[in-house]
């Protein structure tokens, strides 16, 4: 079966005011992003229970992302809370990690990790990720159909991420449980249940994590970590603590939908996937495409207003939360020629899937590697993959500012 796809277009009515949190702003995500940035490049609209503008032009949100108008630390611009919205003590401290603190405090946690992630580290990586991919698809291939994303796209991140950061096995489900219900929790009805059970109960359990740790250092991110607090003094154990959990969440969240959507985009792009067959030193590039032509993280956090800034006519007022649609900046075009084209050797094409300035993705290398292993090593051996289902079938989450299929049921072979 050759999957063809809704078009990434879908001509739908847009509805106003814009809902970004909406099952319908998901499902059509690539139309209204049109919309916005040709009649409403700064958009007043909602994220589910979040007032929010939204910025949805490339060169826009390429600015934004350097601008020190506004701050990733809402207390600043506001002078009130962290959250937009009351919310216990363990949930804010989870997330008062690099990704929501401005400068010194971002340099200064980031500095503490990056060494784990640049090339050379990651080099040393790579031949247990050629490893893994095989070992699972050793096992997936026993079957006929399968799906993808719980045989092989899910695994290997999380198993990366587990290993680098030093999390044991039986730890794992703890986080996966935490964020399915967060991922579940914040775009339904159970926010309150999610906010006041699950969050604070993964938080103790991190804790205690640390705590075993501390009387079992090994070589790995969090020992070295938990040295860094504990003699150095340069990081305290509530950002210990969130950034054990952003780096795991990172793991468990982004690159499973690289992978996944990576294979779906080309098996609905016959041509482009045989190109990649007959020439597999394109993966580089064909990956870039794949995070520009439906990246799986469509937007960053929200940035607030440090003072009232005008743009494009709109008054953003002081204290406003900000997001830039990163998905939409990769679809201008006035920076992508014919952007709804799907081809793994545009060049140039400098996307804005990993986001931008001093916040863009502290994992991208690992990410870049390990999704070009995964479809290296998945085509190669299935020379005749194929969906196992009709494309309609396919579901998104709707979760905001992300593009991630619930699964994704492929024939191997
Ligand atoms: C395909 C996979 C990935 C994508 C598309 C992705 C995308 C992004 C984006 C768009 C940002 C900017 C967010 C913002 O400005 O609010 C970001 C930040 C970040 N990413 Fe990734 N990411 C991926 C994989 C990873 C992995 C595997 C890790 C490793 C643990 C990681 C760790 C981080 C961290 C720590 C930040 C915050 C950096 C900072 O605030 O300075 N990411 N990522």
């Amino acid at each position: 079966m050759i999957a063809t796809l809704k078009p990434i277009y879908t001509k739908v009515k847009i509805k106003q005011p814009i809902n970004v949190g909406s099952k319908e702003f998901t499902d059509n995500k690539y139309e209204y992003y049109k919309w916005l940035r040709e009649e409403a490049p700064v958009c007043q609209g909602k994220l589910s229970i979040i007032n929010a503008y939204f910025i949805s032009r490339y060169e826009d949100c390429v600015n934004f992302l350097k601008d020190p108008r506004f701050v990733r630390n809402r207390t600043t611009a506001t002078g009130g809370s962290r959250f937009p919205f009351p919310v216990p003590k363990s949930v804010s401290l989870l997330s008062q990690s690099m990704i929501t603190e401005d400068e010194p405090d971002h340099r200064r946690l980031r500095d503490l990790v990056h060494q784990a992630f640049t090339r050379g580290q990651l080099a040393k990586l790579e031949a247990r990720i050629e490893h893994l991919t095989h070992e699972l698809l050793d096992k997936a291939e026993t079957q006929i159909t399968v799906d993808l994303k719980q045989a092989y796209a899910l695994p290997i991140p999380v198993t990366v991420i587990q290993e680098m950061v030093g999390a044991a096995d039986e730890d794992m489900p703890q986080f996966y449980n935490g964020m399915k219900a967060m991922t579940d929790g914040l775009s339904g009805l159970t926010i309150l249940r999610t906010l006041l059970w699950d969050i604070p109960r993964l938080s103790q359990f991190v804790r205690e994590m640390i705590a075993r740790k501390r009387s079992n250092p090994q070589n790995d991110i969090l020992t070295k970590l938990i040295q860094a607090e504990t003699e150095g003094g340069k990081l305290n154990e509530d950002e210990l603590v969130s950034m054990v959990f952003l780096l795991i969440i990172a793991g468990y969240e982004t690159t499973v939908y690289l992978i996944l959507n990576s294979v779906l985009t080309l098996l609905e792009h016959p041509d482009q996937l045989a190109r990649l067959r007959s020439q597999p030193e394109l993966i580089d590039s064909a990956v870039e495409e794949i995070l520009r032509y439906r990246g799986p993280v469509q937007g960053t956090k929200p940035a607030y207003a440090l003072e009232n800034v005008v743009l494009h006519g709109v008054t953003i007022p002081k204290g406003a939360a900000v997001f830039p649609m990163l998905g939409a900046a990769n679809h201008d075009p006035t920076v992508f020629k014919n952007p709804e084209v799907f081809d793994i050797t545009r060049s140039p094409n400098k996307h804005l899937g990993f986001g931008g300035g001093i916040h863009s993705c502290l994992g991208a290398p690992l990410a870049r590697m390990e999704t070009k292993i995964a479809i290296t090593n998945l085509l190669t051996r299935n020379p005749n993959l194929h969906l196992a289902v009709d494309p309609s079938e396919l579901e998104l989450i709707n979760t905001p500012l992300w593009h991630r299929y619930k699964s994704l049921p492929v024939v191997l072979g």
